[in-house]
C-alpha cells in the first residue's frame, strides 16, 4: 500500500505542476483530492490494512494529503483562477476588500513657515517682496554698502568667495543697492532669501535665512523705524513682548541698533536661554547711512530711510523653543512632524 500512495502522490505532483488553467487544476483536484478521487478513496480504504501498519500508514496518508493540498494551494495562487470566479491571472493575490494604504499628509518646515509669517506680517503693512541673487558680486555684497576692501567689518561675515570678486551672499542687505540702484523712492520693501557664511555650531549654519526691509522717503526718521518693528514684534511674537534698541554698528546704517525683545522663555525674569539677562537679540536695524545712499545717486539731503535685518532660524528657534538651529536642516522626521 505504502508504494501505491508514493506513486499516486508523484503522478498528483506531475499533474498539478504541469496544470496551466484553472479548470485543468480543478479537474486535477476532482481526480486526486475530490470526494471520490483517487486519493481520497486509498485513504478510506486505510482499514484494509494490517493492524499492524494502519498507524505508519495513516501518518504517510495524512502528509501526502497536506503536500498535495498545499501544491494545490500554490498552484490556486499561480494561475488565479480556481475558487476566485475565474477573475484573470494574479487575481487570487489581490483583496479588493483591504482598507489602501495611507499617504501621509506633507506640511511646511518650520523654516518656511516662520518665513511667510514674517513676510504677510510686512506685506500688511505695504512693503513689496523682492528676491535677489544667492550669488552675489563684492560690489553689493560689500563696496556698495559702505563696506570697502579691507574694512574691519568683513571678518564678521566669513565669506565662502566663488572668486575676487564673486561670493555666496552673506546678508540679504545687498537687495537695498540693487533696489535703489534701479527705482527711486518712495520704497518701502522686503527681501527674503538664503544666505551663507563658513560656520557651524548650535546657533550656526553655512545656510540660513534672512529677511531685509527698508523704507526711503522724504523725512523718514527712527521713530518710524521703531512703529514698523515694535508691530512686526509684536505680531510675530505677542503683544505683551517687551522691546528695546540697544545702540550697535553696522557700516550701512547711522545710527544702527541691536533690537532685543523680552526672553520668550522666562518672560524677562532671567534663564539660560537669555543667560539671566531677560533679554534676547532678535535683529539689527537702522537709518540707512548717507553713504549708503551716494553709491545708488540718491541725494542724501532730500531722502532718509531705515533698514533692519532678520534672521528667520532665530526667530523659529524662539518661537519654537528650538535650541540646536541645526535641528532644521538635518531633516529627522522625529523633529519637523512637530510642527
Ligand atoms: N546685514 C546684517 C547682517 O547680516 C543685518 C542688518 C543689520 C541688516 C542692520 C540691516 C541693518 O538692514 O540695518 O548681519
Amino acid at each position: 500500500m505504502k508504494e501505491e500512495y508514493l506513486k499516486i502522490k508523484d503522478a498528483a505532483l506531475t499533474a498539478l505542476a504541469e496544470v496551466t488553467d484553472a479548470e485543468a487544476l480543478e479537474a486535477v483536484r476532482v481526480k486526486y483530492l475530490g470526494r471520490k478521487g483517487i486519493f481520497t478513496s486509498l485513504m478510506r480504504n486505510l482499514g484494509r490494512a494490517s493492524k499492524e501498519e494502519r498507524p505508519a500508514l495513516g501518518k504517510m496518508a495524512n502528509e501526502i494529503k497536506a503536500e498535495l493540498d498545499a501544491v494545490y494551494e500554490a498552484g490556486k495562487l499561480r494561475i488565479g483562477g480556481a475558487g476566485n470566479g475565474g477573475a484573470g491571472k494574479g487575481a487570487a493575490q489581490f483583496d479588493l476588500t483591504l482598507p489602501g494604504r495611507a499617504i501621509p499628509p506633507g506640511h511646511q518646515h518650520p523654516v518656511t513657515r516662520v518665513m511667510t509669517e514674517v513676510c504677510s506680517i510686512f506685506e500688511r503693512l505695504g512693503f513689496t517682496v523682492a528676491e535677489g541673487p544667492d550669488i552675489e558680486s563684492d560690489f553689493y555684497n560689500f563696496e556698495g554698502l559702505n563696506i570697502p576692501k579691507h574694512h574691519p567689518a568683513r571678518d564678521m561675515h566669513d565669506t565662502f568667495y566663488v572668486s575676487d570678486n564673486v561670493l555666496l551672499r552673506t546678508h540679504t542687505s545687498p537687495m537695498q543697492v540693487r533696489t535703489m540702484e534701479k527705482q527711486s523712492p518712495p520704497l518701502r520693501m522686503i527681501a527674503p532669501g538664503k544666505v551663507y557664511r563658513c560656520d557651524s555650531d548650535i546657533t550656526h549654519t553655512p545656510m540660513f535665512h534672512q529677511v531685509e526691509g527698508f523704507l526711503v522717503d522724504r523725512q523718514v526718521s527712527f521713530a518710524d523705524l521703531k512703529g514698523i518693528l515694535s508691530i512686526f514684534i509684536t505680531k510675530i511674537f505677542s503683544k505683551d513682548t517687551a522691546i528695546r534698541f540697544r545702540p550697535s554698528y553696522f557700516p550701512f546704517t547711522e545710527p544702527s541698533a541691536e533690537v532685543d525683545i523680552s526672553c520668550v522663555i522666562c518672560k524677562g525674569r532671567g534663564c539660560r536661554v537669555c543667560k539671566q539677562t531677560g533679554w534676547l537679540e532678535i535683529l539689527g536695524a537702522g537709518l540707512i547711512d548717507p553713504e549708503v545712499f551716494k553709491k545708488v545717486g540718491y541725494d542724501p539731503d532730500e531722502y532718509s530711510g531705515f533698514a533692519f535685518g532678520i534672521g528667520i532660524e532665530r526667530i523659529a528657534m524662539l518661537k519654537y523653543g528650538i535650541t540646536d538651529i541645526r535641528l532644521f536642516y538635518e531633516n529627522d522626521l522625529r523633529f519637523l512632524k512637530q510642527f
